[in-house]
């Protein structure tokens, strides 16, 4: 039997046993969302990498398919991406079907190079290219192959890392099997660890009419705030060629996430609609392979939809979850105004508890030390989504999220700056709760913090809280998501 405790996710992706990490292969082809992912088919803890497979139509709704492509002759299938080949520029299709292409590193033999695979059959099995790799430049550190189709010059780009010089390659092709070398990025920003999992795309500019700008992305590890693995981005033009930042590249850097759980983001190709969607790895490598689940091991953090906003120290990204979660919700409970004195109140009475919930308040700090939200609170449990007056940040304390004690890196409060302001009248605050993970946004979207916590089933209390003076709640509306 297995040990009760911690429950599945009841709405974040989880492969229904064994090791996950990275999303690969994000791509929106005949209206399926296709999740490939980093997958030990074998056991709980990394290793014989492949990918796993998934196909989805409103992000929310996955139906588990056969690995898709599987570690062969030692070597491992890493993160990549795909492509659906509209036109047949490879001439992987078979009459009139498209292939859709993976470009994947195959890890092994002491290397790491860039390789195809294609399908005919909507992603269902996959034919390794014959000639692969299509990228050996003798490097043990050269990985995780971005490819996208660009407009402008009509061409196929690809952004890869040389994870332990900090830069990102971008190369460029006509058939996605012969690629030249377009320019380098990097170092800049944060350059701890390898840098892992680049990610290129434009993004709209909130509140501007038609307005874009080129997001580079690309993830750190270790060396994130908080410790261990995660992701900062640049803002800046993109020429087909190359990436030209808006910030100087010794600026301080930019984080994608203030929590510890957001790694290895990838955005879908060819995704209807006008914003970029990412999904996440739910995860951090500094724990990765210990955390209490089974049997399964690793999660996909909610989808999110990406934007930007124009500050007067340049554009940062704002991020909120995809729309679609929306079909999961139940019953509105909703709340009314009222002051919150120092200590904790307990929504239970009045409705507001759950495993898997989806939370939006307004506070008004008024006076107080700190104000917010406890979640699946229960026996000796509770996460802590609070706001700091004096220093202006939003933060995640997990430190009695239930078990706490499989790593020493786990424990722990996790704080971000919310932007000036955006606290000055009220604070919007949306969390999406769920059986091991809080992810929560503020003032829009400016700010987003995703933490993993493994609290007992039963703990599935919600209080508001204040300290050192008295704060107010405006207005709280829950629902409780179906899984
Ligand atoms: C990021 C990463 C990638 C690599 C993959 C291996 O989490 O280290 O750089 O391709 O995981 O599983």
């Amino acid at each position: 039997a297995e040990e009760p405790g911690p429950v599945r996710p009841l709405y974040h992706f989880t492969a229904e046993r064994n090791f996950i990490n990275d999303p690969n292969g994000l791509v929106v082809a005949d209206g399926e969302y296709h999740l490939f992912y980093q997958h030990n088919p074998e056991g709980d803890r990394w290793g014989h990498m492949s990918w796993g497979h998934a196909v989805s139509r409103d992000l929310v709704r996955w139906q588990h398919l056969p690995i898709a492509l599987r570690e062969s002759g030692g070597i491992m299938a890493f993160s990549g991406s795909a492509v659906l080949d509209s036109t047949n520029t490879s001439g992987f299709g078979r009459g009139a079907m498209p292939p859709m292409v993976a470009i994947f590193t195959g890890d092994g033999l002491g290397k790491q190079t860039q390789n195809l695979a294609y399908s005919t059959d909507r992603g269902r099995t996959w034919t390794m290219y014959a000639k692969n790799p299509v990228l050996d430049i003798g490097s043990k550190e050269f990985r995780d192959p971005k490819v996208f189709y660009h407009h402008g010059t009509g061409r196929w780009i690809m952004a890869t890392v040389l994870a332990d010089q900090h830069k990102v390659r971008l190369w460029g092709s006509k058939d996605l099997k012969s690629w030249e070398k377009l320019s380098d990025f990097g170092p800049a920003g944060a350059t701890g660890g390898v840098w892992e999992c680049p990610e290129l795309f434009s993004a709209r500019v909130e509140r501007a009419t038609r307005m874009w700008q080129w997001v580079l992305k690309v993830d750190v590890n270790p060396g994130a705030p908080n410790g261990g693995s995660g992701g900062q981005y640049f803002v800046g033009e993109f020429d087909g060629k190359e990436f030209r930042p808006e910030r100087k590249p010794d600026a301080p850097p930019l984080w994608i996430d203030g929590g510890k759980d957001f790694y290895a983001a990838q955005a879908w190709n060819d995704a209807p609609g006008e914003d970029p969607t990412w999904i996440g790895w739910m995860n951090n490598w500094q724990y990765a392979n210990d955390i209490p689940t089974s049997p399964w091991r690793g999660a996909m953090t909610a989808p999110r939809r990406v934007r930007l906003r124009r500050t007067r120290d340049g554009h940062r990204l704002v991020q909120l979850p995809a729309e679609s979660l929306r079909s999961l919700r139940g019953r509105e409970m909703k709340l009314g105004p009222r002051p919150i004195p120092p200590g904790d109140i307990p929504l239970g009475g009045e409705g507001v508890e759950g495993t898997a919930l989806e939370v939006a308040a307004a506070f008004r700090p008024g006076d107080c030390a700190t104000v917010g939200l406890k979640v699946r609170t229960g026996e000796g449990e509770e996460t802590v989504i609070g706001f700091d007056r004096k220093s202006g940040e939003l933060f995640v304390d997990r430190t009695r999220s239930g078990k706490v004690a499989f790593s020493r890196d786990f424990p722990g409060r996790h704080a971000a700056k919310l932007p000036a302001g955006a606290a000055d009248d009220v604070l919007f605050v949306y969390a999406l709760i769920d059986a091991t993970s809080v992810e929560v946004f503020a003032d829009g979207g400016a700010v987003a913090m995703t933490d993993q916590i493994f609290p007992r089933p039963d703990s599935r209390g919600v209080s508001l809280f204040a300290t050192g003076g008295t704060a107010r709640l405006e207005s709280l509306s829950a629902w409780p998501l179906r899984p």
